[in-house]
């Protein structure tokens, strides 16, 4: 959509730029002439002021702690979708009837082994090595096993590797835990749903039977949709910098993955609830908020913050209440991880420090303390967020690869370094 124009002067000259209006959220200018007309380039590290493409998949307001998939509130499809309903919803762009997903499903858990050879694949990484590794590495070499979903060009060969990558990342994830406490693998059950079935594959063994808590299958399946998408993030981004190459899709997602497990982004669940077990009592949480407020000091509050909203994170609101979910099914009446968190969170929010700096608990504040309860060991908490987030990245991809004026993302910078000089031969320096 095109709305008026504004004008920027430089030295002198006039440029006349687009302002484009989206369907709701910012206008844009378009500057896309900037250095053709004027011979400079704008900044913006970190690019806050800087949209880096046009999408219709996901659409956050920071402000008034809004997400939305393809329109809908992330609180209605955590409260009556599934998650593999959003991931329809998030590639193919509207909710699907009651056949469309039967099929997808069909399709989805018709694709959930891995290739055979795989397994030998694993054995090469050591035991101790962390499950992001694992991740970014078997991701990536899943671009040597399915070479007939590598051609970007073809619709087809675009959607089968959608498909493989949401329906074996649970088979991967589980695999590298398994991987790393030493037990055997466990194959992938179709009778069950997706998220069941991951579970089953992490907590499965073969000498007793398994039956899946649907509460938790359930919770987890929700944590999943709360992660799917989340608009131009650094991962997702990564994997559209990656894409605008013509890089295959896998590697696009282990690019993404490999991007996910900074403790800024990603990582932060884990370090989140390394941090309340760290902190440990609730005596000690005012020792923390001081280290937190203090500039000399590195630490931050994990879990806190974020980009984007300067409010409530709309999914830390549910992961909230999944988390009293979890904790009540599985009888922890008194978990001090939690109570740490629930005073942690009721201190800093009526801090000033936090208050000026709308710094609200994010999703990762509560996730750790729900994934701890569940089994999961922490430093799976990345993994499974990239397994949830895989339908976001192919999503945004395939936007992406279907745009007729897609071009590969080239940056450019601000140049601080010396000015061209000779070259002195190494006796004389
Ligand atoms: N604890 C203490 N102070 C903080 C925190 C925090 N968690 N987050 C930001 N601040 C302060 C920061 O020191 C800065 O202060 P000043 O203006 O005086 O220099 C101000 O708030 C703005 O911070 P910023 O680093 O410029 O903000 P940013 O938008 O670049 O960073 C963030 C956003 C999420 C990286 C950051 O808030 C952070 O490091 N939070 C902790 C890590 C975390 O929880 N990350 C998960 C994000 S949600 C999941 C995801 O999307 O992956």
């Amino acid at each position: 959509m095109t709305g008026s124009n504004s004008q920027l002067n430089v030295d002198g000259k006039t440029l006349d730029m687009a302002i484009r209006k989206g369907s709701i959220g910012p206008s844009v200018i378009d500057i896309a002439k900037l250095y053709s007309q004027t011979g400079m380039f704008t900044y913006d590290p970190g690019f806050t002021s800087t949209a880096s493409c046009e999408s219709q998949i996901t659409y956050i307001d920071g402000d008034e702690g809004v997400l939305l998939y393809r329109g809908y509130p992330i609180e209605q499809l955590a409260e009556h979708g599934d998650f593999l309903e959003t991931c329809y919803l998030l590639l193919y762009g509207e909710l699907p009837t009651a056949s469309q997903k039967a099929d997808f499903d069909y399709r989805v858990t018709r694709h959930t082994m891995v290739h055979e050879q795989m397994a030998r694949f694993f054995q090469g990484f050591r035991r101790d090595a962390h499950p992001m590794a694992v991740m970014v590495g078997s991701i990536g070499a899943m671009s040597a096993f399915y070479h007939d979903s590598t051609d970007i060009s073809d619709p087809h060969q675009r959607m089968v590797a959608s498909m493989r990558m949401i329906a074996k990342m649970p088979t991967l994830a589980a695999m590298a835990y398994k991987y790393t406490i030493g037990q055997p693998f466990v194959y992938p059950l179709n009778s069950l749903d997706y998220t069941s079935n991951f579970l089953r594959m992490c907590f499965a063994v073969p000498a007793e039977e398994y039956k899946v808590n649907p509460v938790l299958s359930r919770a987890l399946d929700r944590i999943f949709i709360l992660h799917a998408d989340h608009e131009q993030n650094a991962s997702t981004s990564t994997v559209r910098l990656a894409g605008s190459s013509g890089a295959n899709p896998f590697a696009c997602i282990a690019a993404g993955t490999a991007c996910l497990w900074g403790p800024a982004h990603g990582g932060a669940n884990e370090a989140a609830l390394q941090m309340l077990q760290e902190i440990g009592t609730v005596e000690n949480i005012p020792k923390y908020i001081a280290k937190a407020k203090d500039k000399n000091d590195p630490f931050r509050l994990m879990g806190f913050g974020h980009r984007v909203y300067k409010n409530y994170d709309p999914r830390a609101k549910i992961m909230q209440k999944t988390t009293h979910e979890v904790l009540n099914e599985l009888g922890i009446k008194d978990d001090p991880l939690l109570d740490v968190a629930i005073e942690l969170e009721r201190i800093a929010l009526s801090d000033s420090y936090f208050i000026e700096k709308k710094l609200y608990p994010n999703i990762d504040f509560y996730s750790g303390i729900t994934l701890k309860a569940m089994g999961f060991p922490t430093s799976m908490f990345t993994a499974l967020f990239a397994l949830a987030r895989t339908v976001g990245w192919i999503a945004q991809w395939k936007e992406m690869i279907e745009d007729p004026s897609q071009r590969i993302g080239r940056p450019r910078q601000l140049y601080t370094g010396s000015p061209q000089r000779d070259y002195t031969p190494i006796g004389r320096r």
